[in-house]
């Protein structure tokens, strides 16, 4: 990356989805740099989305996080300020900023806040410190936020190439949003608060889990049949394979030491809903991330009857459907 001294211009704001991981990134090679163990493949999720608004200014004397109105301390904070810290160095600047940013999805419950968070502060903070990056070299940047956030930079489906090391490590489109169109209806529970990070579950995992190793040998073929499931438009293969990696990570997570166990009793109700529905022959899948809440991904012609089912049966605190989204945008609109 050939970057020129940047000129800190003006407020800036960027608008990023979150995605939903049909491969999942579950475990690191390096824990400074982000770089994964193994590929992921993901689909950007157009209704759940982070705006962010940074500003630098020579009149502040620290960064300031607000998040969906509420001025962040301890850890949120200090992943906000790590992350500027980066842009900064290759800016060349010392100057601080102020971060205002609004998730309209719950924050930290499994539905990827993380990464459409450090998408958009990736992208409004090196836009308002002048700089003119390429969406690789974006998605190289916010990997280090957050690893998942480097595939919200890309519309549609998108994998994270693992590679292993700092400046091949990137997200690559597989095909963009208008390609396949298929549905992810957010099952959106009753979430007790998580007490472990994804970021220290993952760790964990590596470090105690029997089956770590084994959930590695079955990525490259799961990796493959996901390609080429987008390829072709085979959504009971995407589907398929998606749900069987989902329970391959929490096999992982929940054979760990101490215990991951990121779903309640109503998790577990979903994912019986969900294998009826397929006894009925309405094609519908299951993929869960660091929480309770699932995401049921399905094709347009059964979103209605599989939401009608839920409301009747399942009674979830919410419903957010979705389509594949766009990637990362820069707005007019500022928050502040
Ligand atoms: P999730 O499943 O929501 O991604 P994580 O534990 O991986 O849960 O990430 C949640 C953390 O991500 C928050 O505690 C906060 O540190 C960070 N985060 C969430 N939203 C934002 C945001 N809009 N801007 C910056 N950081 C964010
Ligand atoms: C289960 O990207 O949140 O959602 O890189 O430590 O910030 P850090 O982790 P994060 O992990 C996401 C894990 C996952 C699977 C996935 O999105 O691929």
């Amino acid at each position: 990356m050939i970057i020129l001294k940047s000129v800190i211009t003006t407020k800036t704001t960027a608008i990023a989805h979150s995605n939903t991981a049909l491969i999942k990134y579950w475990g690191k090679r390096d824990e400074e740099l982000i770089i994964p163990m193994n590929n992921s493949i993901s689909f950007t999720t157009e209704a759940l989305t982070t705006t962010t608004t940074v500003e630098f200014s020579e009149e502040l004397t620290k960064d300031n996080f607000i998040l969906n109105g509420t001025e962040q301390t301890g850890k949120p904070l200090k992943r906000v300020v790590d992350h500027l810290a980066i842009i900064r160095e290759i800016s060349q600047t010392n100057v601080k900023a102020k971060v205002y940013s609004e998730n309209n999805f719950p924050t930290a419950a499994g539905l990827a806040s993380s990464a459409s968070g450090f998408a958009a502060l990736t992208s409004a903070a090196t836009n308002a410190a002048g700089l003119k990056l390429d969406k690789k070299e974006l998605s190289m940047i916010s990997r280090r936020g957050s690893g998942s956030s480097c595939r919200s930079f890309y519309g549609g489906y998108v994998e994270w190439i693992a590679n292993n090391e700092q400046n091949e490590s990137y997200a690559i489109q597989l095909a963009d949003e208008n390609w396949f169109d298929i549905r992810d209806i957010v099952v959106v529970l009753k979430t007790p608060e998580r007490k472990m990070s994804t970021r220290d579950a993952m760790k964990l995992s590596i470090k105690t889990s029997p089956f770590f190793k084994s959930r590695l040998d079955t990525l490259d073929t799961n990796l493959a049949k996901i390609r080429l499931a987008i390829k072709e438009r085979d959504f009971n293969s995407l589907g398929s394979v998606a749900e069987m990696d989902c329970l391959s990570m929490h096999s992982v997570a929940i054979t760990s030491n101490p215990p991951q166990i990121f779903w309640t009793p109503d998790t577990v109700k979903v994912m019986h809903f969900v294998e009826n529905l397929r006894e009925e022959k309405i094609d519908a899948y299951y993929t869960i991330d660091t929480g309770a809440n699932l995401h049921i991904l399905t094709i347009p012609k059964f979103e209605h009857e599989i939401v009608k089912q839920l409301e009747e049966k399942i009674l979830p605190e919410k419903i957010i459907s979705s389509k594949p989204g766009p990637g990362v945008k820069v707005v007019n609109e500022h928050l502040f």
